[in-house]
């Protein structure tokens, strides 16, 4: 595994998402929802250094598909609790791939009727997308590579590493 991005890297695009969305919300309630597992850690950390008046709420989702592709099917199996009529919403999501995961949370989540309904990703992975989705507030592009670490995973390993990293192929240097 090779380091990608650093505590301060991290840290400093954390910070920079966040003054970002105190900008866009001034003077406004927000309700940060936390896309569970992956996004655990870039959520505690993100709402942190957000000054608004804000609820944060978790919700998970996963993908019925072959290996690390969501393949289009996604179902959520743990909804959120609070009530976010008339809210501004920002799902917080560690990274952006397909982009069927999100297209579904966004969906469903809209039925609600937010005020305003946002997306924050730590990493974006533009290339790879399959559905029309955008990050509204993105920490992040990168090209491709399968990463780990600071609450992403891989078989439920390395969420607690406090870097990322990316994995690379067996056989590689
Ligand atoms: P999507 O529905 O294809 O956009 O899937 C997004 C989800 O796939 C993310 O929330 C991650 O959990 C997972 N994922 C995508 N790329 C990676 C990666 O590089 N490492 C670990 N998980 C990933
Ligand atoms: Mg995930």
């Amino acid at each position: 595994m090779k380091k990608l991005f650093s505590r301060e890297e991290i840290e400093k695009a954390v910070k920079k998402l966040a003054a970002s969305i105190e900008r866009d919300f001034e003077g406004e309630r927000i309700v940060f929802v936390c896309l569970l597992k992956g996004s655990f850690m870039f959520t505690s950390d993100l709402v942190r250094h957000v000054k608004n008046p804000s609820r944060v709420d978790f919700i998970r989702a996963s993908s019925y598909g072959s290996g690390t592709r969501s393949g289009g099917k996604v179902a959520v199996t743990k909804g959120i609790e609070e009530n976010i009529e008339g809210e501004n919403v920002i799902i917080v999501e560690d990274i952006i791939d397909s982009g069927h995961t999100l297209k579904r949370v966004k969906e469903i989540l809209s039925l609600s009727n937010p005020k305003t309904i946002k997306i924050c990703a730590l990493l974006d992975k533009k290339a790879r997308r399959e559905v029309e989705i955008e990050g509204d507030y993105v920490g992040f592009a990168m090209t491709d590579g399968f990463v780990v670490g600071y609450g992403i995973d891989y078989a439920e390993q390395y969420r607690n590493l406090p870097e990322i990293y990316v994995m690379e192929e067996e056989g590689e240097a």
